[in-house]
Parts: C-alpha cells; structure tokens; sequence
C-alpha cells in the first residue's frame, strides 16, 4: 500500500519500512566507514530497535562483528496496518546481519516482565553461552514492577516550582510560553520506578545468577544531563531523579559484578529527536537551536555517531574509561561546549515565532521527527507501494 504518515498530537501512528530500512543501512554505512573497533563479541542490547539501543546495537554488529540479541517492544504489522517503527528497523537489522554472517536475534515483548527475561536468558544459554556487553537502552512511559504487580507511570515535571518558559510546535513552527505544574504525590517515586535502575539491576541480576556474564563483562545505560536552560523540568526534574537513580545503580552494579570483574557505565548522551525527547515541553525549542548551532560549528551528530564515538573512544580504546567526576562516561561534550551553549542562550532570549526559522533548525528537526517514522529519508520513493507486513526473520 502507499503509506502516509499519520499525526496524532505529538505522535504519529503509521511508519514506512523502506525508510526503516533505509535508516538502519545508512546507519549501517556509517559504521562501515569507520573502520573495526576491537571490543564486544557477543552483546545483549535491551531497548535494540530506535534511537541509542538501536544504534548501539548496529555498531555492535558491524563495527566490532559481534553477535547481538536485541529485546524491545515494538507493534507488529498486520494487513492495512503498519507496523511500529522499530519493528521495521529490528527486521531490516536483522536482515543485513544475516547477510554478513552475524548472529542475530530479537525478543519482542515487556522487558520488564519475569518472561521477557527468562526467555532472554535460555536464548543467550543456548546460542552464546556467555556475554560481554549489555547495553541497557529503554525508554517507556510506564513499568509493572514484576515483584509488586504495581504498574508505575513516569511523568516529566518540575519539582517544587511552577516552570515558565519558551516552548515551541514544531509542526507549526510557533513559540509560546509554557507553564508546568511541579509535581505531587508519588511523581518522583513513580518516575524513579519506570526510569531510574532498578530493572537493569534485575536484569544484571538474572544474568549473573545463571552465569551468563563473561569475565570482565561490561554494561552501559544513557543518561541526559542537558544545560541550566531545561534543567528545571529535565534533570531537577522528576525524569532527573530517575536518572541520578540509574546513574548510582551503575556502581551498585560494579560491586556486584566484583567476582567476574564487571564493570557498569553510565554514558551520558547528547539531546536527539526520538518520540520521548518530542514530547517534552521546551525541549524542542532548545534542541533547534542546538541543532542549528552544532551544525554550523560542524559537530552535529546524530544517534549513530554518538555510539560509534562512545565505543571507539571511550569504551574499547585498550586504555581506561575516561570517565567524569562522578564516574560517568561524557559523549555530551560537543553539546555542552560552553561556546556552544553561550551561542544557545543568546538565541533563546531572541526566539520568537517570526525568526525561528532563521534562528533555530526547525527543518531539520521536523526531518528528524520524520525520519524516527522512516518518512522523508532520502533516496526512498513513497509513491511506490510498499508491503508492510514485514517479518523479523528470528522472530516470524
Ligand atoms: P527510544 O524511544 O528511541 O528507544 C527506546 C527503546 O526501548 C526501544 O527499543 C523500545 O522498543 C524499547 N522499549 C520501551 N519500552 C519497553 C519495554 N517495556 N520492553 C522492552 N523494550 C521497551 O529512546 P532513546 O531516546 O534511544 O532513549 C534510550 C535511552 O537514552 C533512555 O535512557 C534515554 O533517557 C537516554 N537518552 C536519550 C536522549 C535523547 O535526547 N533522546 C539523550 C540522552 C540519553
Ligand atoms: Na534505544
């Protein structure tokens, strides 16, 4: 069928699986072009298929040849209706890992759940026996605690104050003011829950219980730290305490890991176009004007660049992990370049409906938010119909 995208508020609901698949193969020729990086053989990457997951499971795969097994949780397609996008991007993954000789295979379902891990755990036992790497890359509005049975919602808000800022459409191109209310009740908890690190411990947890975790295995999860700008309703936020939470887990994890000479990172990321980041008042306006600037200074990157970076230079060097002081990995440093931010504050103070265009990237942006759905990538041609019941060759 001809496939359209679809908009519903912030979200669209249709996806292209030739624009999938185009995106997974440029990110594929990135990677490629890099060059192979010595590091993991067989990686476990949960949260494989959009944004940072997906990309870190593609320079996985081609950058260091490693067999991947990816969890994620994705709509799959049916007749009339597509699929989500990472459903498209995991099955145009896998296709071009198999066509190489990679080993690779997806679980689709909640990552949360007490099945979705056992069902990870006897494919790992199966076909890889151990891993070195797990990659912890989840983004989700709500998670059941699988002890509890409670289901918990995260939310994006202020702590304390009342927040007043810019914020932009970035359909409509138009800057208004915003306000948003600070939390109550059991916000922080709530978000902490679905956001913070209590399910990657568990799933490092389950891994270390059954053996499956190499010696000197490694794990990573993302985290976003982001300028004073946003900091009131991102990181002094309730999705900021869930991050400081995620950010402590790493070293409750290393002490458990102490036997097999584990290690657990924290890798704080740049701010990118995903369906989260979308969604977040005056996150759109200030990643514009980031976009814009970064671009001019010739330092953008994008999802894929980000990891390539996070292995070759940081991960699997040969040397220590370079890390902050308090003992994160910072791939965020192009972003956070004063110069840059200094450039970003000026702009926000001018920013207005009738200059964004100029000031900020409001087209690139809107070509990234389309992109995340496979829709207006280059080369692709959607007057051409297109089948979209796509399988996942390990999983149909
Ligand atoms: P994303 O939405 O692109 O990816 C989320 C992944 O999680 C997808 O693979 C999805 O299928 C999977 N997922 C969600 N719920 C699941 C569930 N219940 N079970 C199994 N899989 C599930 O998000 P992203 O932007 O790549 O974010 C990944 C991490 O990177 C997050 O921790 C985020 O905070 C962090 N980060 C994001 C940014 C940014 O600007 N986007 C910046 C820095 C750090
Ligand atoms: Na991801």
């Amino acid at each position: 069928m001809i496939i359209e995208p679809r908009m519903r508020g912030f979200i669209c609901t249709t996806s292209h699986p030739k624009g999938c698949e185009q995106n997974v193969k440029n990110q594929i020729d990135y990677i490629n072009s890099k060059g192979i990086i010595e590091g993991a053989k067989k990686v476990l990457v949960i949260g494989a298929s959009t944004g940072f997951g997906l990309a870190s499971r593609i320079t996985s795969a081609f950058g260091c040849n490693a067999a991947t097994i990816g969890v994620f949780f994705e709509k799959e397609p049916s007749e009339g209706k597509t699929a989500s996008p990472g459903w498209y991007n995991s099955a145009a993954f896998e296709d071009e890992a198999h066509k190489v000789g990679l080993y690779a295979k997806s679980i689709n379902g909640d990552a949360f759940s007490k099945e979705i891990k056992k069902q990870t755990l006897e494919l790992i036992k199966a076909d890889l026996g151990q891993v070195d790497l797990v990659i912890y890359s989840l983004a989700s509005p709500v998670r059941m605690n699988p002890e509890t049975g409670i289901l918990h919602r995260s939310t994006l808000k202020p702590i304390g104050d009342v927040f007043t800022n810019k914020t932009v459409d970035f359909h409509s191109g138009k800057v208004s003011e915003i306000s948003i209310q600070p939390s109550s009740g059991d916000d922080i908890e709530n978000t902490v829950a679905v956001m913070g690190g209590e399910d990657w411990m568990m799933w490092i947890e389950a891994l270390k219980a059954e053996n499956l975790l190499a010696t000197g295995a490694t794990t990573v999860a993302y985290s976003y730290i982001g300028p004073s700008l946003t900091e009131a309703v991102y990181r002094k936020g309730t999705i900021g305490r869930a991050k400081d939470h995620l950010e402590a887990t790493a070293f409750a994890i290393t002490d458990s890991l102490k036997a097999i000479d584990g290690k657990a990172y924290v890798s704080v990321n740049k701010a990118l176009v995903t369906q989260a980041s979308s969604a977040i008042p005056v996150i759109p306006l200030y990643i514009s004007l980031l976009y814009k600037i970064m671009k001019e200074e010739g330092i953008h990157e994008g999802c894929i660049e980000q990891i390539q970076r996070l292995y070759q230079e940081r991960l699997y060097t040969g040397n220590k992990v370079p890390v902050d002081e308090k003992g994160r990995i910072r791939v965020d440093d192009l972003e956070m370049r004063p110069d840059v931010q200094a450039k970003i504050a000026q702009l926000w103070a001018e920013a207005v409906t009738e200059n964004l265009a100029e000031l900020g990237d409001l087209e690139g942006y809107r070509k990234d938010f389309y992109n995340l759905f496979g829709f207006d990538v280059d080369g692709v041609d959607y007057k051409i119909e297109a089948d979209e019941m796509v399988n996942i060759d390990s999983i149909a």
